[in-house]
């Protein structure tokens, strides 16, 4: 019986080791069982010359050329569940192409996943996945960020199994399809595994090192929409002051406020070159202009009669990007008749489209809800719901990653300080929780504040765009990024682990050596929030 089976594969064909276009075939992939899950469907296509590539969030920065993979797309449902899930799996078509890593690639808004992720994975040698968790994401591109008609049914009724899918279920799903998938491929595991994402992707990074502490070596966490419950809601604070006062600034106003804000605070490092590092440091206070009680209100924050603050406001810098996020409104986005006077009377509102979807379809529960109904009275009431609903669902800041360092993960987190959506102190908030449970954090996890950078990337700031290379050094060489490297054009600089900044050292200013990370830049610390039940007094 030992002979047959080993001239069997002789028989069946010229033996090929090297993985290779012959082998992107439906017939090598077995459906990997990967439990609470069937298969509906499995395509299999060889892609060539890919290009140009889809924009997808900033968080991976690759130099764009066509590239050649198998694309493996495989649908599978939760029995019972009447979901649909697809998880698109790129995998390098010659195994000389691939790096040996997978890579997880996360979505924005509402889409769990974007071409525009894979994409740039493949085109640095990476084996990459995502998932649309069942809503679709792909033909959309970008803007299926922000189509949310499936989370309800109906008025009244969520689409549970659709949100707990976004929320978390299909992210572990995804993860353990691909890496069966890229064995039955190239016959062998990948020797490390790596998440990025920015925004809802850098949340769902979070979700692996929270939920799922073996799913990944590394994980890159940008600018994450992690304090869900509290964040998304908090983005219409402004608008709610906006509607009390009866009046809707111009957003040319805010601007104006914005870079006084930054003339001021600029010098703080050292230098004077735009961009405010220690913005915890900077104290501008206007007292003129009628914008200004808006604009000082968005600075704070949400915060209740008595001052109690329930979350964090946006720093001084971020405001004047406010304008750019064009058709899906902002935090301080207004809208004029043309023929309105100057004076903001007859000006409307428009609230940030991630928190006028999330406020209709999971709060109200009514797509047609009328968002700029809201009071204060009405705000805290969602607010409460909404912690109520989403802690253990949506949000994503539970600071427990002792699993995750057991397991030997490595996490890299940076956010950028004029981000004008997801205000940037809840990331070093929830760093700084992480820290209160396990003071060796730094072992495993290190948070940047990156100046001058907008949501996911844009802005005046210095872009860390070899982050993902750092986290690679750090998983397999043991090298714990003391800093990151900022660039932009020519112009380097070294991106300090929070709560360190960059200081002028003096020299040539377009030198990283020229900056230092420094601790002592005054005093420091946290205005108090409520933030989510897992917040309590903790700060
Ligand atoms: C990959 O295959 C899926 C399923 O056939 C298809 O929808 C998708 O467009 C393909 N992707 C590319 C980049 O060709
Ligand atoms: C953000 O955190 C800094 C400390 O890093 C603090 O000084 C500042 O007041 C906080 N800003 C807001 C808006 O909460």
């Amino acid at each position: 019986m030992i002979l047959p089976l080993l001239i069997a594969p002789l028989l069946a064909g010229p033996l090929v080791l090297a993985a290779g276009p012959s082998s992107c075939r439906v017939d090598k992939f077995p459906y990997p069982k990967v439990f609470g899950t069937r298969l509906l469907d499995l395509k299999v296509t060889e892609v060539h010359q890919y290009a140009p590539w889809p924009y997808g969030l900033g968080s991976l920065i690759a130099e764009e050329r066509p590239i050649n993979f198998c694309n493996v797309t495989l649908t599978y449902t939760h029995p019972g569940w009447n979901d649909a899930v697809n998880v698109y799996v790129w995998l390098p078509l010659e195994e000389k192409d691939w790096n040996g890593r997978f890579l997880g690639t996360g979505g924005g808004g509402w889409a769990a996943g974007f071409e525009g992720g894979n994409a740039p994975a493949v085109g640095m040698g990476y084996a990459a996945a995502m998932t649309d968790a069942g809503h679709g994401s792909l033909d959309a591109g970008v803007s299926a960020a922000v189509i949310s008609d499936w989370l309800l049914h109906e008025p009244g009724s969520v689409n549970l199994p659709l949100l707990y899918d976004f929320a978390y279920v299909a992210l572990d799903d995804m993860t353990k399809i691909a890496k069966r998938t890229i064995e039955a491929f190239y016959g062998k595991k990948p020797d490390y595994s790596y998440w990025s994402g920015c925004s809802t992707g850098g949340r769902q990074g979070m979700v692996q090192a929270q939920r799922f502490p073996e799913n990944y070596d590394g994980v890159l966490s940008v600018a994450p929409a992690m304090n869900w419950a509290t964040f998304v809601l908090s983005e219409i604070w402004g608008q709610i002051v906006m509607n009390e006062l009866g009046v809707h600034p111009p957003t040319c106003e805010f601007h104006a406020i914005t870079e006084a804000a930054i003339e001021s605070c600029d010098e703080l490092d050292g230098i004077k070159d735009g961009l405010v590092s220690a913005h915890g440091q900077c104290k501008f206070d206007p007292q003129t202009l009628e914008a200004v009680t808006v604009a000082k209100e968005v600075w704070r924050g949400p915060h209740n009669e008595a001052g109690d603050q329930e979350w964090f406001g946006l720093p001084h810098e971020a405001s004047p990007h406010i304008s750019e996020l064009g058709p899906f409104g902002g935090m301080l986005e207004t809208e004029c008749p043309p023929t309105a006077p100057t004076d903001g009377k007859k000006c409307a509102g428009r609230p940030f489209i991630m928190t006028t979807s999330y406020l209709r379809a999971l709060l109200a529960k009514d797509q047609s809800f009328d968002v700029n109904s809201l009071t204060r009275d009405s705000f805290f009431r969602f607010l409460r719901q909404s912690r109520q609903e989403q802690l253990s669902v949506m949000d994503t800041a539970d600071p427990d990653l002792s699993a995750f360092k057991a397991a030997g993960g490595k996490l890299l987190h940076w956010h950028g300080v004029a981000d004008q959506l997801i205000p940037v102190n809840g990331s070093a908030n929830y760093f700084s929780r992480v820290e209160a449970l396990d003071p060796e954090v730094r072992d495993f996890y290190r948070y940047f504040d990156v100046p001058g950078i907008q949501h996911c990337d844009g802005g005046p700031g210095l872009f860390p765009a070899t982050a993902l290379d750092s986290l690679v050094d750090w998983v397999e060489n043991g090298k714990a990024p003391d800093s990151i490297e900022g660039v932009a054009g020519n112009v380097k600089r070294p991106i300090c682990p929070w709560p360190l900044v960059a200081a002028y050292k003096g020299g040539d200013a377009d030198k990283a050596e020229s900056f230092e990370c420094k601790e002592d830049f005054g005093a420091f610390g946290f205005p108090k929030v409520k933030g989510g039940s897992y917040l309590k007094d903790e700060l």
